[in-house]
């Protein structure tokens, strides 16, 4: 059995630097043609020609022959000029501007404390139709972990764009059924990503049995009932929702800790995953629009010219870690086997 799709775009992916990410961008420029990319470094990029520097960086790592698209994002900061950002925004270097609030995940201090400082800049991106990628969970201590992303809907998310309506965001990486009828009941200027991960597991992965770190990210995976709305919006072919990995490596040395990292590495088998839950869904059908054309139209990009062509055989072989020059990675186990194979 054979399925033809245009080549997808991964709408959010993290490619950290240096040998990092000399060794995770093979992992997404073999599938992908284009992905947005984080802007959550060590310092955070922040001014457009940050953003322009850092995608030469990737562009220096990408190995000769493969053809991949960065499409950057500036990290959102109480003092962000407005004009820097529309700048960026009008010469190609930025795509979107992503939103940490802070404190929220990995590398997010920088982020947003006071929604009022900001303002002038999501006005700029308003006025020039730039999209806002959310990190949509409040940071709140006296708020459930569990409860972060349906508490930052109500108290964050639903103000901006009430008061900003010509705002174009994104709500990254849903977790939640709350999210998703959020976003199926609100159709203005406003998408979802879904990771692969949060659309095969629940929290009992990451907790029942023993704790397994490997499962742990930020939105941290929500119970069962969650993660099946979440399969029913991204299966739906409901234009709003699209695929962003989340593909985000941390060695197992600062996974494997008291106190270890948040994210999951899923760029390795990501299409095969999603094949498989399409496929569950009885849905394959509409596994081009999630993965390849979705997210392009919200963005407003073409369509990519290249497919993939995934076929279903033998259980798929992948490594259980890749190997990068600070020390091994491990790839997102779906906790089945694999059987779409994926060729560019
Ligand atoms: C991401 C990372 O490691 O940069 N971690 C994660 O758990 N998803 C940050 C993020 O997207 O929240
Ligand atoms: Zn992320």
């Amino acid at each position: 059995m054979h399925l033809t799709l245009r080549s997808p775009d991964d709408f959010h992916l993290h490619l950290r630097d240096g040998a990092m990410l000399q060794a995770v961008l093979p992992e997404t420029a073999r599938h992908f043609a284009r992905a947005i990319i984080m802007p959550n470094l060590v310092p955070p990029v922040v001014t457009g020609a940050q953003a322009r520097a850092y995608r030469d960086r990737i562009m220096a790592a990408l190995p000769a022959g493969m053809s991949f698209t960065p499409l950057m994002t500036l990290y959102l900061t109480e003092d962000t000029d407005p004009e820097d950002v529309a700048l960026a925004h009008a010469d190609g270097i930025a795509t979107a501007v992503k939103l940490y609030p802070a404190g929220a995940t990995t590398n997010s201090h920088s982020g947003v404390r006071s929604f009022v400082k900001i303002r002038p800049v999501l006005e700029r991106m308003a006025e020039i139709g730039m999209p806002l990628c959310v990190h949509g969970e409040v940071t709140d201590h006296d708020i459930d972990i569990f409860d972060r992303e349906a508490v930052f809907i109500d108290r964050v998310l639903h103000p901006i764009r009430k008061s900003l309506p010509d705002l174009r965001v994104v709500m990254e990486h849903v977790t939640t059924e709350n999210a998703v009828d959020y976003v199926r009941d609100h159709h203005h200027n406003l998408a979802a990503t879904i990771t692969t991960h949060h659309l095969i597991i629940n929290r009992n992965h990451i907790l029942a049995g023993g704790i397994r770190p490997h499962y742990y990210c930020l939105p941290v995976a929500k119970r069962e009932t969650h993660r099946v709305a979440l399969v029913e919006a991204a299966v739906s072919g409901d234009r709003r929702f699209f695929l962003g990995t989340d593909s985000a490596p941390h060695t197992d040395a600062n996974k494997l800790l008291p106190c270890g990292c948040a994210g999951i590495f899923s760029a390795t088998n990501t299409l095969s995953c999603l094949a498989e839950v399409f496929e569950a869904a009885d849905r394959l059908d509409r596994l081009e629009a999630f993965v390849s054309r979705n997210g392009a139209q919200f963005y407003r990009l073409p369509p990519n010219d290249g497919t993939v062509t995934l076929t279903k055989g033998a259980p798929v072989t992948y490594p259980g870690q890749i190997e990068t020059g600070v020390g091994p990675v491990t790839v997102f186990d779906p906790g089945f086997p694999l059987h779409w194979h994926v060729s560019a």
